[in-house]
């Protein structure tokens, strides 16, 4: 049996259940975390929780626990579901409340959910890549809030899947924005080049793992906004997400990148993150 954390109580997953008027199950009225976990370790925890309580600050949910004891609540989950390679998924709602379009004015306690999904690594399409479409960006202006409300990018997605694609990538006008639910860049002359994190964007942990590395191996890097020419002119492009790891693009809207070929300073930074990911927990073997 599997469990799940309701409002810091451990319980079975079949029995967390919240409130037909939770205003995360109305309005999206909420803020979400993936967090991956490899050899049953949590990997960047204090980033992506650090996120999660300036989502919800920015949305003026303020969390009833500290980022210690959330870590600490977590982990206790992992080993409850003995979770090896997989992920959490967590989300924090303003809590339940008649419905009613502005905040509630009485007190309301947030309702927080968090539980486990085994996933495994991407292992094939790290190694060969992945296809992408084109897609107006047509989300909201917030994008830096990890918002329970994806109608955007779930649309998105659904073009690229119909596609028979892996991602949608989103451009607003002529600017490249990120993925529907990853963080694009491009590499052109040997600069890895990625979108800078702003209201238009989700700062990526991923993407902060990636500069991170870039910045210490002396990988040139730019943040800032590229055009759909320069991603179409790219010498090689990536994405990148909690569970996409940094992911090769080689074809998009049917057009090959670098011949259809994942490129070297994906490779590089691709070996660089698998590193990263065994310096916090463990080695990867096997399926890991
Ligand atoms: N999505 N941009 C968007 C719109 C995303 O939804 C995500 C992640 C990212 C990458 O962020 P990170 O590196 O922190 O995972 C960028 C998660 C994984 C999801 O919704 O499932």
């Amino acid at each position: 049996m599997k469990y799940a954390l309701l409002n810091g109580e451990m319980i079975p997953r079949l029995e967390a259940k919240v409130d037909v008027e939770d205003r995360g199950f109305q309005f999206g009225d909420g803020v979400y975390e993936v967090i991956r976990v490899y050899n049953g370790k949590l990997f960047t925890a204090n980033e992506h929780l650090t996120r999660f309580v300036k989502s919800a600050d920015s949305i003026g949910i303020s969390l009833p626990y500290t980022i210690d004891q959330l870590k600490e609540t977590l982990e206790k989950l992992i080993e409850k579901n003995k979770l090896q390679l997989g992920t959490i998924y967590m989300q924090i709602t303003r809590g339940t409340a008649k419905r009613n379009h502005a905040f509630p004015t009485e007190k309301v306690t947030p309702n927080l959910v968090a539980y486990t999904n085994d996933v495994s690594r991407p292992t094939e399409m790290l190694c060969s890549g992945v296809k992408a479409i084109l897609t107006e960006d047509i989300r909201w202006l917030r994008c830096d809030i990890k918002s329970l409300n994806l109608l955007g990018n779930l649309l998105a997605k659904q073009k690229a899947a119909e596609a028979g694609c892996y991602e949608a990538i989103q451009h607003r006008g002529q600017d490249v924005t990120e993925g529907s639910s990853s963080n694009i860049y491009i590499v052109k002359n040997g600069v890895v080049i990625t979108h800078e994190s702003n209201h238009l964007i989700l700062k990526g942990i991923t993407k902060d793992v990636i500069l991170d590395i870039c910045s210490k191996r002396n990988i040139p890097f730019e943040e800032k906004t590229f055009s759909l020419d320069d991603l179409m002119n790219a010498d090689e492009v990536f994405l990148s997400s909690t569970t996409s790891e940094a992911m090769p693009v080689i074809e998009i809207d049917g057009n090959k990148v670098n011949n259809g070929m994942p490129g070297e300073v994906t490779r590089q930074i691709q070996t660089l993150f698998q590193r990263e990911i065994e310096s916090q927990c463990g080695e990867l073997v096997g399926e890991s």
